[in-house]
Parts: structure tokens; C-alpha cells; sequence
């Protein structure tokens, strides 16, 4: 029989950004773990951090470039998980998980839960706005600490960020619109974040969950149906060929990255079976952010 690791203390780093939010709401909901929040220092007012204050975890100022104040914040935890943005931090991003790496190992954490929670990539197929996640894989494996890569695929929340409009009811589709996007929720991702640590499958592995996967085509209908209108829909499947032959007009970076989910945002296999519980479904997702809009 295989054996899981008891865990008792998680440190979340970033827990008062999208991500990271619902994680940590999703293991103070859970009750079974004491949860320490870490933030970058200078200290300063956060209302996201004084809820999750006010729900038992206990906020923590740190210095993510002094390994010392790492080693000192990380004693006696049991599981690290990191929610820091590569996309905000730069440089910063790798050194930072790279401390939290050296620091855990110090001090003995027990299971490392890197900032990942996006779509399938591989050494092969990645791209340079996410090397640094592959280049810390890396690292992380060799470490001998205990890990597990979560791949969640698309937020809900982030559709505008892959051409989906709500406001203005557009859709702009880099891929054809039979290709399929993995999608999950923030709330769901924070309980397959949770119950990764029981599971005997998740560890030194990589888990792949989506609460629904469904054509562009399938995403833009329900879009459609809950905004009740008709979406004016135009593509450019030809972002990732321009930017890589700078043929004007030259998309950015960050137009390639979308591109690049939208193209790879299929899981070939998803882990969705080894957990207990059922995601939203897309639908009341969609007419959630939908409502918020
Ligand atoms: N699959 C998707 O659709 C999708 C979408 C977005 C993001 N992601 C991934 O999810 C993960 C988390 O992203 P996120 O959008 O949740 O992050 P975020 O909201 O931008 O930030 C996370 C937190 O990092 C902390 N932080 C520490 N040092 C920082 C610094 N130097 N600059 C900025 N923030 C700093 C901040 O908290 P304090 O100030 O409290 O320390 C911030 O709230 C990343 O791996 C990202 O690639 C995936």
C-alpha cells in the first residue's frame, strides 16, 4: 500500500493575488491546516490578506531576496505552496522560487507546490514567457524534496484574457474554433490544490484538472446565451507564424503567449477522476462572470 506524508502547516506565497486568494480560502475551508500567509515586504494594507486574517491565517512580511528571512519563516512548515506571478516578477520569478527552494530543503519542508496552475508544456513546446516555470521544474526535481506540478488549464476568470470580451460582446479566436480549451475555476483549483496532498498519485507528479473542456466555439455559444446577444466574432490564426517571422504587424509577446495557450489549451489526460468532488460546471461559471461584468 502506498503511504501519504501527513501535512499540518502550509505556507502560501501570494495568497493575495488571484490566484493565491482562493487557494488559501480553499485551506481555510478545509480546517484541517494552519495556514500562514506570506507578503512581500514593506508591509502594507490588503484587504484580501485581512480576510484571510480573519479566517485563522496568520500573515507573515518576508524579504523574497534574503534567504535567511525565508529560512526563518519557513521552520516548521510542512508543505510550501508558491502562487507568485512570472509575469509580474521578471527575473525575479526564478530567483525567488529558486530561495524558497534552498530554504525549504534547510529547514526540511516536506512537499513543494510551485507557481504552475496553467496549461500542458513540455521541454519541446514552451514558451519564453513560461521557461522560468520549466527551468524551476527542473530544479525542484533534482532537489529530492517532494513535489507536484497542478496544470489547470484556462481560468474562468481569465477569458478576456484569451480573447473572449464580455463587455464590448467580442471574440477574437487565434485558433480555429473547433479547437478545444481546458478551463477550470479559481474556487475549484484551490480544492484540487487541497486535496492534492492526499492523494498518493500526486506526489513527485504532475496533475493535470480542468473543470470543463470545450471547443472555442462551444465557449463562445454560452457566452452568447448568457449575455443574450450576438458576439461579433474575428480571428487571427496567423499571430505565432508573425511573431516568430517579425511580419508587421509584429504581435507582442504577450499576443504570442495567448496564441500559444489557445493552441496547446487541450490536456491529452486529466487527473479529474482521482478527486472526490465534482468542478462547477461551466455554465453557472460563465453566468457568474457574466453577472460581475
Ligand atoms: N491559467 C491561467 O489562466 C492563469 C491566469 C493567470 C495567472 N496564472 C498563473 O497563476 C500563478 C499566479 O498568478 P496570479 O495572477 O494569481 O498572480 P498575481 O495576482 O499577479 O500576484 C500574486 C501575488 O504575488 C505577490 N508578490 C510578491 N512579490 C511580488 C512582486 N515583486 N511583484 C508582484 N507581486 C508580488 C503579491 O502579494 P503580496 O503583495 O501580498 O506579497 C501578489 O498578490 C502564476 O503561475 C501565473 O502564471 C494562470
Amino acid at each position: 500500500m502506498t503511504m501519504t506524508t501527513t501535512f499540518e502547516t502550509v505556507v502560501i506565497a501570494g495568497a493575495t493575488g488571484n490566484l493565491g486568494y482562493p487557494i488559501a480560502e480553499a485551506f481555510l475551508n478545509d480546517g484541517s491546516y494552519k495556514i500562514k500567509i506570506l507578503r512581500q515586504k514593506p508591509e502594507s494594507k490588503n484587504e484580501k490578506a485581512e480576510l484571510l486574517a480573519s479566517k485563522g491565517a496568520e500573515i507573515v512580511y518576508v524579504d523574497y531576496t534574503q534567504k535567511d528571512d525565508l529560512v526563518k519563516v519557513l521552520k516548521g512548515t510542512d508543505v510550501v505552496v508558491n502562487t507568485l506571478n512570472p509575469s509580474k516578477m521578471g527575473d525575479g520569478f526564478f530567483s525567488t522560487q529558486l530561495s524558497f527552494l534552498e530554504a525549504a530543503k534547510e529547514v526540511g519542508v516536506k512537499r513543494f507546490i510551485p507557481s504552475e496552475f496553467g496549461c500542458d508544456y513540455t521541454p519541446d513546446n514552451v514558451h519564453p514567457l513560461i521557461e522560468a516555470k520549466l527551468k524551476f521544474q527542473k530544479e525542484l526535481e533534482k532537489s529530492g524534496l517532494e513535489y507536484t506540478f497542478i496544470y489547470t488549464g484556462v481560468f474562468h476568470s481569465y477569458l478576456h484574457y484569451f480573447g473572449f470580451d464580455i463587455e464590448n460582446k467580442t471574440a477574437l479566436f487565434y485558433v480555429d474554433g473547433n479547437s478545444k480549451i481546458a478551463i477550470t475555476s479559481l474556487a475549484d483549483i484551490g480544492k484540487y490544490t487541497v486535496e492534492s496532498l492526499k492523494l498518493p498519485e500526486a506526489r513527485n507528479a504532475t496533475i493535470r484538472v480542468a473543470g470543463s473542456t470545450v471547443t472555442f466555439n462551444e465557449l463562445l455559444q454560452m457566452l452568447e446565451k448568457a449575455t443574450d446577444s450576438k458576439w461579433k466574432v474575428t480571428e487571427d490564426r496567423e499571430v505565432r507564424h508573425r511573431y516568430r517571422n517579425k511580419i508587421e504587424p509584429i504581435p507582442s509577446i504577450v499576443d504570442d503567449f495567448k496564441a500559444f495557450i489557445c493552441e496547446n489549451g487541450e490536456f491529452s489526460k486529466l487527473d479529474n477522476d482521482k478527486f472526490s468532488f465534482t468542478p462547477r460546471s461551466l455554465a453557472e461559471c460563465i453566468n457568474t462572470i457574466v453577472k460581475k461584468a
